[in-house]
């Protein structure tokens, strides 16, 4: 299958890529075509004419995303509207990447696909607004939410993952305070391209895909898991979100059930702690 690949120099979408490398792939990234741009998106989609589409540009910076809200929509919504447009003009299954923060986090248990959304941050909203651009301009679409999304490839929008600033901070600082009132599940970008690349194998019915790792945890939690593979002493305290005070306001629990996933039986994902364990491996050789 021939399958354009769009944001093909972020984290994930250099694993997507590597994922999906039996098929006929064909790189997109920002240099190339930026997704606001309507007319330039659907040439560049129409020349390779694929059989899909994966979307992960995105403006993902969250904190900046609160000071940009125009930049964030043009991005986050209007160019996934852009991109569905042109995967609708060709016929092609679009695979559009969304956001554990579309909800508030009041629920305590894992979110479902079909719960009620309600975004508490410029970031969220805008990728909502994508979210339904998708879903109203493609009749073939897949949205994949995600979660805390770390990989070996850099984040281009965020320059590092929550785990290389983890082991750069343990080596600069004593001790370490972490945010331990915001649950959530890291994602390993590798499970999840090798998730997309089952997805695209089978074609399940089309709508919303819930996609992380299995479990969950703080970022405290995290961190300390990190130290702990890592082999690091280094004291880590908690602390609180509003004590931390960033920009955007977060969900204190926006954990994701792979619900849609299980049902069409293609769940592919495991455990966080088992996911970070290879990431370390790999990065670290612990
Ligand atoms: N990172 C997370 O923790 C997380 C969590 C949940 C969901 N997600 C979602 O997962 C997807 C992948 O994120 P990621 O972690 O791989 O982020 P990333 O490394 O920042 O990648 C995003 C890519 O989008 C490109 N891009 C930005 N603006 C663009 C534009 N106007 N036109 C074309 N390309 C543009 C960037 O290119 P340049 O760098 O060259 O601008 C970059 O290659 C996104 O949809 C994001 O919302 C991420």
């Amino acid at each position: 299958m021939t399958i354009a690949i769009i944001g093909a120099d972020g984290q994930l979408g250099k694993d997507v890529q590597l994922a999906l490398k039996a098929h006929d792939t064909r790189p997109i990234a920002h240099g190339e075509v930026d997704i606001t741009d309507a007319a330039k998106v659907v040439a560049a989609i129409a020349a390779i004419h694929p059989d899909w589409v994966i979307n992960t540009a995105a403006m993902t910076h969250v904190d900046d995303c609160e000071g940009q809200h125009m930049r964030a929509f043009e991005i986050n919504a209007l160019g996934a509207r852009h991109v569905a447009e042109a995967s609708r003009q060709v016929g092609a299954a679009l695979i559009h990447i969304s956001t554990d923060y579309v909800f508030d986090g009041e629920k305590k248990t894992p979110y479902m696909e079909g719960d009620a959304t309600h975004p508490l941050n410029v970031y969220g909203i805008s990728k909502l607004a994508g979210e339904f651009y998708v879903r109203n301009t493609c009749p073939v679409y897949y949205i994949i939410r995600t979660s805390g999304l770390y990989g070996t490839h850099k984040c281009r929008g965020k320059g590092q993952n929550f785990v290389e600033t983890m082991l750069k901070l343990a080596k600069e600082k004593e001790s370490l305070r972490i945010v331990s009132d915001e649950v959530l599940t890291p994602t390993f970008t590798e499970d999840l391209a090798r998730q997309i690349d089952v997805l695209v194998e089978s074609k399940p019915p089309h709508g919303i895909y819930h996609a992380t790792n299995d479990g969950a945890c703080s970022w405290f939690d995290f961190a300390k898991e990190i130290f702990r593979i890592a082999a690091i002493e280094v004291a880590v305290e908690e602390t609180t979100a509003s004590q931390w005070n960033a920009p955007a306001r977060r969900p204190a629990y926006s954990v994701l059930e792979n619900k849609a996933l299980k049902r069409a039986g293609i769940d592919a994902m495991s455990h966080w702690k088992d996911a970070l364990g290879r990431y370390l491996s790999k990065k670290i050789g612990r």
